[in-house]
């Protein structure tokens, strides 16, 4: 009878622990700055979650996050075009492939995530940033499939 429980509860939890390493979350705050350097996502994961919590309190126009994922060498580029695609495109250039994810920009107590395929991202060099004006030079790390 124990046997046949403790089977049952491994079906069921084995799956859902798996699922869980694919899903990553980070935090952003009103000093510019996310609380982690590097996030690493399973090369098992066919697919990420990344969940961005913005602790703060200042409003999205003054203090807007988001989480963007480009290969290292474009995203100081992308930042840039950003910048002037403006807040109506989250700070990212319009339908621009090298953004390989992105969440849209909160504010301050908002939470936001964004799901997308790990295919073809391994063994790349990617970084992740806040596009907002001037936040990227802070607001980024380094971001693994391994
Ligand atoms: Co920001």
């Amino acid at each position: 009878m124990f046997k046949k429980f403790l089977a049952l509860t491994l079906l069921v939890i084995a799956p859902l622990s798996f699922a869980d390493n694919c899903k990553l979350t980070i935090e952003g705050n009103d000093q510019m700055q996310f609380n982690t350097k590097s996030l690493t996502a399973p090369a098992s994961c066919k697919e990420v979650t990344v969940t961005l919590k913005h602790t703060g309190k200042l409003k999205a126009n003054v203090m807007g996050h988001n989480w963007a994922l480009a290969e290292a060498k474009d995203f100081q580029g992308i930042a840039a075009a950003g910048a002037k695609a403006g807040a109506a495109n989250n700070y990212l250039p319009k339908g621009d492939k090298k953004v390989l994810a992105h969440t849209k920009v909160i504010g301050g107590g908002e939470s936001t995530s964004v799901t997308f395929k790990t295919a073809g991202l391994k063994g790349k060099s990617l970084k992740f940033f806040c596009s907002f004006p001037g936040h990227w030079a802070i607001m980024n790390g380094d971001f693994k499939i391994q």
